[in-house]
């Protein structure tokens, strides 16, 4: 039975009003959103690693300056992410330090290795491309804070996308033969991960339920993976390149693409932490935060004398 309060919140829900930190909430509500957020923090954070493997080498400088601004957008989403965590009452450093030791999960995607240049093409399209599937109905979730930091994380996202297609438009387009390869070498390592960034079927999501009855989600995670592919073939077709699916095909009747089985002991596997890369991850975390520790000391010492001072 539902007391006064929670009847109140639910009928908030109901009228598309957004719920805002110092509304009532259920303790259930206020901790999947916790658990969500910070996921979706520690994603954008752990999101530039493999892309920051590619700064040094990249072919041009306007490639280099086109990368390093959008890694550093990714900077910006995690850190606009854990401000609206910290709204409901989520401490940071306790939730960074549950990344750290491997209690927090992230993005199974940023997991695998990024090894050719095609890669922060292929990144940008597909991964930025099915961040934005999954990031613009987050623009309408019921908590007021995710919701707006959406908006401004999706303009982004797609300029990230775009930037990322064209990489392998121009290597397809203009690129020698072994660079065209290398945009399918690519593709084929990427396309079911990407898949995957959706998390598991709906029959084996156990938050879904909840969270759509919260409008915290408001597509189911196979709604989602199906849109983004219907999406992306005709961009597969129009690189001509083609996915590692050999069951991918256009149903004309529904008007969707249909595809093969994706390797769920694959998922589960990375999500596990048993991922190629989950162990390199989280090491080059630590350390950057172990690096920077000096950093911090000296602001926080800094502060301390201005306030002395000031007295
Ligand atoms: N990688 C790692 N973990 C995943 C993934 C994935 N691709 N998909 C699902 N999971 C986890 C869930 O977090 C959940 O874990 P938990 O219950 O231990 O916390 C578990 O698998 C079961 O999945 P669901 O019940 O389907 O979980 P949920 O309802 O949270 O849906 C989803 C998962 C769709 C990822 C949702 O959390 C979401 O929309 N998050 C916000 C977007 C986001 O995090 N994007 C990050 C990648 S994009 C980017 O950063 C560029």
């Amino acid at each position: 039975e539902m007391g006064p309060e929670e009847r109140q919140f639910q009928e908030r829900i109901n009228d598309e009003i957004k719920i805002e930190p110092k509304n009532w909430m259920p303790d259930a509500y206020r901790k999947t959103l916790i658990r969500q957020i910070s996921q979706h923090a520690h994603s954008e954070i752990v999101g530039m690693l493999p892309e920051g493997n590619w700064l040094t080498r990249a072919p041009t400088l306007k490639r280099k300056l086109q990368l390093m601004a959008k890694i550093q957008d990714e900077a910006g989403h995690g850190l606009y992410l854990y401000s609206a965590m910290e709204t409901l009452g989520a401490d940071r450093d306790e939730e960074i330090d549950k990344l750290h030791d491997g209690r927090a999960k992230y993005s199974s995607i940023f997991n695998y290795p990024t090894l050719n240049w095609a890669d922060m093409g292929t990144v940008g399209w597909l991964v930025d491309g099915a961040a934005i599937v999954n990031q613009v109905p987050l623009q309408r979730t019921s908590y007021g804070p995710y919701a707006r930091a959406m908006i401004r994380v999706c303009k982004e996202e797609s300029f990230h996308q775009r930037q990322g297609y064209q990489i392998l438009l121009t290597m397809m387009q203009e690129g020698t033969d072994d660079q065209k390869a290398m945009v399918q070498d690519s593709i084929n390592r990427f396309w079911w991960p990407a898949l995957m960034m959706f998390g598991p079927s709906d029959e084996n999501s156990p938050n879904s339920a909840q969270s759509m009855a919260w409008k915290i989600k408001r597509h189911s995670n196979d709604e989602l993976r199906q849109r983004f592919l219907d999406q992306t073939v005709p961009q597969l077709e129009l690189l001509g390149c083609t996915a590692p699916d050999p069951d991918l095909k256009y149903n004309e009747e529904t008007g969707h693409y249909e595809f093969g089985e994706i390797d769920w002991q694959e998922f589960f596997d990375v999500v596990k932490g048993n991922g190629p890369c989950n162990r390199e991850r989280i090491e080059a975390r630590r350390s950057a935060i172990d690096n920077g520790a000096w950093v911090r000391e000296a602001a926080v010492a800094h502060a301390a004398k201005r306030q002395r001072k000031a007295a």
